[in-house]
């Protein structure tokens, strides 16, 4: 019996594994090369406009991407709004009042539109306006694998269970970063993606008000623009060089400053933790490029739909 168990369930997991091996394998790095050719061009073209526009835009494309996928998997249900049948996600506490760059993938989605008709995927999209994004800014470049699906529901509190609030310990980062299948040391270079953009004072206020593991001069003068009464949109610059894809923001950390509690969490000081990753992307940008590239690549692959999975959005923010 034991043994007739175990072969069911080696026959699941072969199955199962076969499964997730097939939706990853149907992604390829030339799908849209005959469909539509002009697509990585077009993506391109509007990402370095936008971000010549607004630096910022580059940073708040690459966090859609990461919200994207960290729910639900790389499906574009970021961008759905509410509907009949569901609330979206940007309702939830993680993107309300905060996610950006959605005008901007509206924008683009029209060119694609007006080039290939619903061809592009919303979810593709997002993997390669994130990329080029981090490229725009500086940072590495990666292949982005190509053929997403969009999937055709949200659940608005999978998003709240989902991705990190910056009140989050170590432990907890840790945690969460797991159940997506990343290990500390890609956690850690992945919050890298925190070398770029702003938080506001809401998400970082009781960081400089309340904490200890806190450059002091950093805190006053960040308590200058973050009051602890209103101003709950402030910004506060992630890293000392947010228009910049660099390691800047791990030599921060470093010095005591991280603007999030999250962010800290990730240095200690004294050793233990996560502080060796830290202090090797502090000091090897070019470790911090590869391995933030390997780790970007891997969240593209979450959960994706391909083939007849899902469908090809019109309009990125509802279902077809
Ligand atoms: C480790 C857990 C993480 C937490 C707790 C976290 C939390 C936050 C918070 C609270 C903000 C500011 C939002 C606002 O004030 O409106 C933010 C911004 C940002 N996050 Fe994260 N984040 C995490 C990981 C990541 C990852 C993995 C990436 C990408 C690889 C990323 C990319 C960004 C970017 C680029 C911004 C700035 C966006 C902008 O300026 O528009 N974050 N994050």
């Amino acid at each position: 019996m034991a043994s007739s168990c175990s072969v069911v369930v080696t026959a699941i997991v072969v199955v199962v594994l076969g499964m997730a091996a097939a939706a990853s394998a149907q992604l390829s790095a030339t799908f849209y090369d005959s469909s539509c050719p002009r697509a990585l061009s077009i993506i391109r073209s509007a990402v370095n406009a936008a971000v010549a526009r607004e630096t910022r835009m580059g940073a708040s494309l690459l966090r859609l991407h990461f919200h994207d996928c960290f729910v639900q998997g790389c499906d574009a249900s970021v961008l759905l709004a509410d509907a009949p049948n569901f609330s979206g996600e940007q309702g939830a506490f993680p993107n309300a009042n905060s996610l950006r760059g959605l005008d901007v993938v509206d924008t683009i989605k029209s060119q694609l539109e007006a080039s290939c008709r619903q061809t592009v995927s919303c979810a593709d999209i997002l993997a390669v306006a994130a990329r080029d994004s981090v490229v725009a800014l500086g940072g590495p470049s990666y292949p982005v694998l190509l053929g997403r699906r969009d999937g055709t529901t949200a659940v608005q509190m999978q998003a709240n269970i989902d991705l990190p609030a910056p009140t989050t310990n170590l432990g907890n980062l840790v945690t969460t970063f797991a159940r997506r299948g990343f290990n500390s040391s890609e956690m850690v270079v992945l919050s890298g993606g925190h070398t770029i953009g702003a938080a506001q004072c809401t998400n970082f206020r009781s960081r400089i008000y309340g904490e200890t593991n806190i450059d002091s001069a950093f805190a006053a003068a960040l308590r200058g623009s973050c009051p602890q009464a209103g101003g709950n949109a402030n910004l506060g610059a992630l890293d000392s060089t947010p228009n910049a894809f660099d390691n800047a923001f791990f030599r921060d950390l470093m010095l005591g400053r991280g603007l999030l509690h999250s962010d800290q969490q990730l240095y200690a000081g004294d050793g233990t933790g996560t502080d060796a990753f830290v202090r090797n992307y502090a000091s090897n940008s070019a470790q911090f490029f590869s391995d933030f590239a390997a780790a970007m690549a891997k969240v593209g692959g979450l959960g994706v739909l391909t083939g007849s999975q899902g469908q090809v959005r019109l309009n990125c923010s509802r279902v077809n």
